[in-house]
């Protein structure tokens, strides 16, 4: 490791070349939810073992290590779970990393990926807090479809109030991400886009990817972007929307011609965007992944709990993780042939 970089703001590249500028922090394995892609009930039922409280790792390690990815160029943070507002006094660390700024002065770009279903009664103490913005899952607005997928357990109207409270304290622009699955919510890619014309939120379709090992996934249930935009275009013609910048987001976006609003769709199984992936992923029990689809991740939280002053190791410990990372799993995905056993699962990790 070479201490000038620490000190001299040179960007950390990864071994592909590919800078940190991503850092994706879960905060709880638990979800409300039991999308059957992700934490489907069979599998994270009653007798399911979540991570206990003193695994997690608390707000002031969570910050610790978010200070350190900053000062190597991470400049978006966003919090996942499993469902980030089920952590408790959550408002808390938003309104610690809100307080962080880049080597500039700037302030990080902090964001939530959430499912929405307690955000009527949280989005105000979240923008008061200092988060920026919100994606929020809903793969339907189906009353019984919904229901099938997410597990039974709220009706889709819960979102599409916690859809409305973001907007209503201004965590815009509110991005809504359904994910498609083959034979289940098809039927709901133009209901969807129908549903947020007009509305200011960014409707966002994503090709159902094979995370974890309990989603039993097959290509066949990929719906493509390319069919998905062949659909939405029979109703409502789009146009390209250039990215200002090469890896700013992994959405492609697309404006309704009629100046009606934006879509995105995210192509991770047809069209990998491994070359430009600067994110870092930090589990609830601190681990680090550099990739959504790694087997094991990289133990922090013994560094951390073990040395609780020495910024420079943690800092040094996480150059070095991302300098020897060379992760492009979803290029390589159609060159595996092996089987996929023991890969984590999408609700720990964060998506
Ligand atoms: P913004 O662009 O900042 O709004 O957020 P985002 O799209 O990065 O985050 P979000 O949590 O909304 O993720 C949307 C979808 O993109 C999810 O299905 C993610 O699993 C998928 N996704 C996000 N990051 C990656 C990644 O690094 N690799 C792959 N393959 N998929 C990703
Ligand atoms: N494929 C694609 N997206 C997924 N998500 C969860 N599991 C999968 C999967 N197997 C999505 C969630 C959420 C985002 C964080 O990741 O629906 O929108
Ligand atoms: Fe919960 Fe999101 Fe997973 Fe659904 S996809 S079970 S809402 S973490
Ligand atoms: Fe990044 Fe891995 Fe996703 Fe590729 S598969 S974009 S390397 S997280």
């Amino acid at each position: 490791m070479l201490m000038r970089d620490l000190h001299t703001g040179v960007a950390c590249l990864d071994s592909l070349r590919r800078p940190l500028r991503d850092l994706r922090i879960s905060v709880t394995d638990r979800c409300n939810l039991r999308c059957t892609y992700c934490m489907p009930g069979e599998v994270f039922g009653r007798d399911f073992v979540f991570l206990r409280h003193a695994d997690l790792l608390s707000f002031e390690e969570i910050v610790r290590v978010a200070r350190q990815c900053i000062a190597l160029g991470v400049r978006k943070i966003r919090l996942s779970g499993g469902e980030p507002l089920l952590r408790h006094g959550i408002e808390r660390l938003v309104e610690m990393l809100a307080r962080l700024c880049d080597n500039d002065g700037k302030p990080i770009e902090l964001a939530m990926t959430s499912n929405g279903t307690l955000l009527a009664k949280k989005a105000r103490a979240l923008k008061d807090a200092g988060l920026m913005r919100l994606n929020i899952s809903l793969d339907a607005l189906d009353e019984d479809i919904f229901r099938r997928i997410t597990g039974n357990r709220v009706s889709p109207e819960a979102v599409l109030e916690g859809i409305a409270a973001a907007e209503a304290v201004g965590l815009t622009p509110v991005k809504v991400n359904a994910v498609i699955k083959r034979g289940v919510n098809e039927s709901e890619i133009l209901p969807l886009v129908r549903r947020f014309r007009h509305s200011g939120v960014i409707m966002r379709f994503i090709e159902y990817m094979d995370v974890g090992n309990t989603n039993g996934w097959r290509l066949d249930d990929v719906v493509s972007a390319g069919e998905i935009l062949a659909l939405i275009e029979r109703e409502y013609p789009l146009v390209p929307i250039a990215s200002l910048t090469e890896g700013e987001g992994v959405a492609e976006r697309w404006a309704l011609q009629d100046g009606s609003g934006e879509i995105g769709v995210i192509t991770s199984v047809t069209q990998a965007f491994c070359h430009t992936c600067s994110r870092l992923r930090l589990s609830t029990d601190g681990k680090l992944y550099t990739c959504l689809f790694a087997t094991d991740g990289i133990d922090l939280r013994t560094l951390i709990r073990a040395q609780p002053g020495d910024e420079v190791a943690l800092r040094q410990h996480i150059t070095a993780v991302w300098r020897s990372r060379a992760d492009r799993y979803s290029q390589l995905r159609h060159e595996m042939t092996e089987a996929l056993s023991g890969r984590i699962e999408m609700s720990y990790i964060g998506g």
